[in-house]
């Protein structure tokens, strides 16, 4: 059975979502570890109680950024994953650490990707008078948001939405699409190839699939 590493530093939801999927045979894989960059993070209890391994590594313990991810490289790489997925990541991951996974690290980030690539994507929407946002699935690539989009979800914005009821339907949204795009990747239907994202022998366009 293909194994997952999974990232995270927050609530989790969306590794719930991935964990369910697992047990329900729609990923036909396994979550081999948890790792976070927050000790409190409440994903790390959602593993747990899967029977999942969990490691938290504290970065005030190391020098740099290169030195943290050497040792989150070499605690990923004992359990000798097919696919690394970030899910509510929020480090900032070095070049290593993407060329290390590269071709099989995947991301999912709150935004209709290439708009808002960063930090505080429902707060840019709602503040923008935007009448639609959503989410993208993309391969990890060492620009910040910036690899090739493989899956995007949109929601509309309705007069009145505040950050929480926006973030919320857009999380509805992740739990759906994360899942799916990770067992098309565990059952070799999507790689990346030439910079793109090819799902079924055919190249992505450049916003991926479309969902709505
Ligand atoms: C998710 O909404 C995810 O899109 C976002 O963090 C949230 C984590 O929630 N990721 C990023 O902003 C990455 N740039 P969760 O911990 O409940 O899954």
């Amino acid at each position: 059975m293909k194994k997952l590493v999974v990232l995270i530093s927050g609530s989790g939801t969306n590794l719930q979502s991935i964990l369910d999927a697992c047990a329900s045979g729609r990923i036909h894989g396994r979550v081999a570890a948890v790792f976070s960059n927050k000790a409190s993070a409440y994903g790390l209890t959602r593993a747990q109680q899967a029977g999942v391994p969990t490691l938290s590594l504290a970065a005030s313990n190391f020098a740099d950024r290169e030195a943290f991810d050497r040792q989150l490289i070499a605690e990923i790489d004992a359990y000798a994953p097919d696919l690394v997925v970030l899910a509510g990541y929020m480090r900032i991951l070095s070049s290593a650490f993407v060329a290390r996974y590269h071709d099989r690290l995947l991301n999912i980030h709150p935004s209709l990707l290439p708009k808002y690539p960063g930090l505080h994507t429902h707060r840019q929407a709602l503040e923008n008078g935007d009448t639609e946002h959503g989410t993208s699935v993309h391969f990890v690539t060492d620009e910040l948001d910036g690899g090739p989009v493989i899956l995007q979800a949109r929601v509309p914005v309705l007069a009145g939405d505040s950050e929480e009821a926006i973030t919320g339907r857009v999380q509805q949204q992740e739990h759906v699409i994360y899942p799916q795009v990770i067992n098309w990747f565990i059952e070799g239907r999507l790689v990346m190839r030439d910079g793109k994202a090819w799902l079924d022998g055919k190249p992505l366009p450049p916003q991926g699939c479309d969902r709505a």
